[in-house]
């Protein structure tokens, strides 16, 4: 295996989990679905729900610290995405943000105007905009190629036009894995005046990526999967949170940061939240250099989660029985490793449990995809799912138990 970046037992040394009794010895395969959390994370929360559980942003010393640790998490996670943090709201969940957004756009979009989904979204990206077509929206359905899942920008091109205004679409898919090419499905978004939502949950594991750079004019992601607590994350670029119609209280029309969050989540969490670029800076402190933390962080992940999903498409690559979703290389894809097999992915999920492999099947709620593969959701794909905090001897593990579930 390359040289990896980042130390695993450095890494590892930041989640508790890792250090729990009842977890010893059972290797962590299902991260698409949530993350261990870590200790920077876990410690705000517990502080908060301990000091500070009181009514914020108040004129006592409680309250007061309890008001700056939320506005500390609008500020640090706008800091890691390089955008300002009038970027950043914060819902009880992506299927409940974009619920909520697609709500805004329905009173915002005119009868006649089109939109752009996918079938390779998971459903929270899809189901809320989809469901516009009873408002009088035109639906346009950017497809994948059945035989690999993969969203080519030319089926793009051929439905955008200047009648759309929004473009939805995925990162990276939770089944396929692939990285998509969002800056410039951005570009071909703007070109016409459309804006884009990028469901990010699936990468945003990875790395929180640079939105300045990626030109998403929406950016979604779930911080449970990103090492922080059960909440939405939101980048709304400001001029367009501005311009969509208010979603709370009609009292707070003015207050960005309460227009498109109606369920008003967690106050310890919100403040948690932030601890999430805390972590992600002690990454960058691990894997040493100069620059940009978050940007060096990304790196660091990215390069240690290619150098260990490569001997696994190796090995997946020699399997007969086996139908990978998605590239087989390892740059063009998170590690998020769906394989379709003869068995339902849930039935062989439950075997590798018996080898210490925590792993899962099913459709993970990305049925549309499945059905464009040719795929069953009730038969569903075994997906593999790891991050960089998962270490060599773990991907030496799943390896070995896989050669006997899967022979
Ligand atoms: C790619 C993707 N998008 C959206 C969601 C929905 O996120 P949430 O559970 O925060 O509603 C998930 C959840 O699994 C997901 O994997």
């Amino acid at each position: 295996m390359t040289a990896l970046p980042l130390d695993p037992s450095r890494i590892r040394a930041h989640f508790p989990a890792f250090a729990e009794p009842s977890l010893v010895g059972q290797a962590f395969f299902e991260n698409a679905g949530g993350s261990y959390t870590a200790r920077p994370v876990l410690d705000t929360l517990e502080h908060f729900y301990r000091a500070t559980k009181v009514q914020p942003y108040g004129v006592y010393p409680a309250s007061i610290e309890a008001g700056e640790a939320m506005n500390r998490s609008y500020e640090r996670i706008a800091e890691a995405f390089n955008v300002d943090p009038d970027w950043i709201h914060f819902g009880p969940s992506t299927s409940a943000n974009t619920y909520v957004l697609a709500n805004a756009f329905g009173g915002w979009l005119k009868p006649g105007d089109a939109i752009i989904v996918t079938n390779q979204d998971h459903e929270a990206n899809s189901g809320n905009w989809r469901r516009l077509a009873a408002r009088g929206i035109e639906v346009r359905e950017w497809q994948v190629d059945p035989q690999t899942g993969r969203l080519n920008l030319t089926g793009l091109d051929a439905i955008l036009d200047a009648k759309v205004r929004l473009v939805a679409a995925p990162h990276c898919s939770n089944i396929v894995g692939e990285i998509n090419p969002v800056a410039e499905i951005s570009a071909r978004a703007h070109a016409v005046g459309a804006v884009t939502a990028i469901d990010g949950v699936s990468y945003a594991p990875h790395g929180l990526p640079d939105l300045a750079e990626l030109g998403a004019d929406i950016y979604l992601f779930s911080a449970y999967k990103v090492y922080g607590p059960h909440l939405g994350v939101m980048a709304i670029r400001p001029e367009l949170a501005r311009a969509l119609p208010n979603q709370g209280h009609y009292f707070n029309d003015a207050k960005l940061r309460y227009r498109l969050t109606p369920a008003g989540p967690d106050h310890a969490q919100i403040a948690a939240v932030g601890a999430i670029a805390d972590y992600f800076e002690t990454v960058a402190e691990i894997a040493g250099g100069t620059g940009n933390p978050f940007a060096r962080a990304r790196k660091a992940m990215r390069d240690q989660e290619t150098a260990l999903v490569r001997p696994l498409l190796d090995y997946l690559r020699g399997k007969n029985n086996v139908r990978l979703v998605g590239p087989d290389d390892a740059e063009s894809r998170a590690p998020t490793i769906s394989l379709i097999l003869s068995e339902p992915g849930a039935t062989v999920a439950a075997r590798l449990a018996k080898h210490g492999v925590m792993a899962s099947g099913g459709n993970f709620y990305a049925v549309r995809l499945l059905e464009a593969m040719g795929v069953d959701p009730n038969h569903g794909v075994l997906r593999l799912s790891f991050v960089h905090y998962t270490t060599p001897e773990e991907i030496t593990q799943l390896i070995a138990a896989l050669d006997v579930e899967l022979p």
